[in-house]
């Protein structure tokens, strides 16, 4: 089978963490990015997910500052000084509209991937990140009560090209070597259940 435009572009949409300085991602492109996410598949259609997108230089620095990247790699400061995002989306589930947050985790995971397709697609490289410090993001962005943080996406221009390996031995720990980062996938005999 040759390979897609698909595949190319999802093995292309790696997680980046080092991000070009000086070049900004514009609130057109963020919100090309959320339109995207309009179009995809919703629990009982109820499409509770909200967006909104950061641009703003000092709300940029306060959303990354309530955010944690790498757990794996312990002697690398991720991003870079001066490599950080330019940008990000903070996904939201608006409980107005769905009291119950937990099946939208799923909702936001498919947003998720479509912006970051659509990002790539862009020529641009991103990160999701999960490990945030809701409270902290929520007041940066003055946020309302019934919006609820599910997940964030960091966005920039990339200055690095992570490498997708096979997987040894069980070991899926991502690594950086020589200023590569390296990401081991698991087999498809591994992931196929028989
Ligand atoms: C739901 C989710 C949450 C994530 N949260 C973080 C995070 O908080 N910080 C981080 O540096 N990377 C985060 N990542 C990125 C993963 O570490 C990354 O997807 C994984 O290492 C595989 O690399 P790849 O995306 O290039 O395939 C997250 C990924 C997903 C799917």
């Amino acid at each position: 089978m040759s390979k897609s435009n698909l595949e190319s572009l999802i093995k292309k949409s790696r997680s980046v963490r080092s991000f070009a300085p000086g070049k900004k991602v514009d609130s057109e492109t963020l919100e090309k990015l959320i339109e995207l996410c309009r179009y995809t598949p919703s629990s009982a259609n109820l499409q509770a997910l909200k967006f909104r997108p950061v641009t703003d230089e000092a709300e940029v620095a306060q959303v990354f500052a309530a955010t944690a990247w790498a757990g794996y790699i312990k002697d690398e400061k991720l991003p870079p000084e001066g490599h950080e995002p330019s940008a990000f989306i903070v996904i939201c589930c608006d409980k107005n509209i769905a009291a119950n947050v937990t099946p939208f985790f799923k909702d936001t995971g498919i947003c998720a991937q479509t912006a970051m397709l659509g990002a790539a697609e862009a020529g641009l490289g991103g990160c999701m990140i999960g490990s945030f410090d809701a409270d902290k993001i929520k007041t940066a962005l003055g946020l309302s009560d019934n919006l609820e943080i599910t997940l964030v996406l960091a966005l920039g221009y990339a200055d690095e090209a992570p490498e997708i390996i096979d997987a040894k031995d069980g070991n899926i720990k991502y690594f950086r070597k020589n200023g590569c980062h390296y990401v081991p996938k698991r087999s498809l005999d591994d992931i196929i259940i028989k």
